[in-house]
């Protein structure tokens, strides 16, 4: 497994290890690396690979668009360049909602129209297309883009979960460090949106949920059910929207106590609402969303509570 190790942590895998009946194998190095993935493909006998290599923060992308292009696409060019010296042609593809920009109404199917808002939406539509040529170019590629809609939440053992360096960028880590009393209260970035309660909605999904998505996705590619070599495009979502105001809501019954805010301005890059049709999930994949929001949260929770410093520094 190689990680970019930029905001994750080597004691998350050892904690995987406990929980699982396996310890995967952790190879520390940057996905731009072409001789450390050279070394991972020699080293290892490899049937697939699923690409979760890249950043993710929308706000940040506005900000420093370079950081996005460099790791996420350029990055992803040269594990594709590894795959192919490797003889390797099964890929699960990280791909996001935010590629659908800012659209027109929701449920958002997999046709709807593709505009991102934002550099990080850019980065993930570009490597959609580079798969989508990739896989019609004959060479025997097969890919699945599993377009995430708001991962949240955490293992329901409490033991692993969201831990990002720094100051959170996202919704779920923000109110964490609140309820955690790392962080006097919640900016809540406009509510002045054409909502109904002028936040903006959100299609939130369990990490769990997520990740059995994958499960089903590498299933799916290696079974003789894959037979055209093609990308296919999958929304993981759980088709429900819920707003900011919602999710503090959700939060306060999960911890049990009030989670202080205030109203601020809106934030470069944000989408006023959007939540998925994940049908073709299940039609395709056998996959559908099994957690509510009220888990997301009860489980965000155990997690903080019991990591109130992640997986320490
Ligand atoms: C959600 C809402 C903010 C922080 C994320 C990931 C991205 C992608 C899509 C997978 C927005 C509001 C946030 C805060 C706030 N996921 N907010 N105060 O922007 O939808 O993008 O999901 O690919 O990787 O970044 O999620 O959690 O940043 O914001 O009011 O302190 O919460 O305005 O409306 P976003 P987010």
């Amino acid at each position: 497994m190689l990680r970019v190790i930029g905001n994750s942590s080597a004691e998350s895998i050892r904690r995987v290890s406990r929980l699982s009946n396996g310890a995967p194998v952790l190879i520390k190095g940057d996905v731009r690396d072409t001789a450390i993935l050279d070394q991972v493909f020699d080293d290892n006998a490899i049937d697939a690979v699923i690409h979760l290599a890249g950043v993710k923060a929308v706000g940040e992308s506005v900000k420093n668009p370079q950081k996005y292009y460099d790791i996420n696409v350029s990055g992803s060019v040269c594990l594709f360049g590894a795959m192919q010296r490797h003889g390797v042609s099964n890929v699960v593809f990280s791909s996001s909602a935010t590629v659908y920009g800012v659209p027109e109404t929701s449920p958002l199917t997999e046709e709807m129209p593709t505009k991102p808002h934002n550099p990080y939406g850019q980065t993930k539509l570009m490597v959609e297309h580079i798969l989508r040529d990739m896989t019609a170019a004959n060479l025997g590629w097969r890919a699945l883009l599993l377009r995430y809609f708001n991962p949240v939440g955490a293992h329901s053992s409490g033991e692993i979960g969201e831990d990002p360096h720094g100051i959170p960028d996202n919704l779920f880590p923000f109110i964490g460090m609140v309820a955690t009393k790392r962080k006097p209260l919640l900016d809540v970035f406009g509510a002045d949106y054409n909502t109904p309660d002028g936040t903006c909605i959100r299609d939130y999904i369990h990490v769990v949920d997520l990740a059995r998505g994958h499960v089903k996705a590498l299933d799916y590619l290696l079974s003789d059910r894959a037979t055209d070599n093609s990308a296919k495009i999958v929304n993981l979502g759980t088709d429900q929207g819920s707003s900011v105001f919602q999710v503090i809501k959700a939060w306060e019954a999960a911890c049990g106590f009030e989670i202080p805010f205030q109203v601020t301005n809106r934030r470069a890059g944000d989408v006023p609402a959007y939540y998925a049709d994940s049908r073709r999930a299940k039609a395709l994949l056998g996959w559908q969303a099994e957690h509510d929001l009220a888990q997301m949260c009860v489980d965000h929770w155990r997690w903080q509570t019991k990591n109130p410093d992640g997986y320490g520094k």
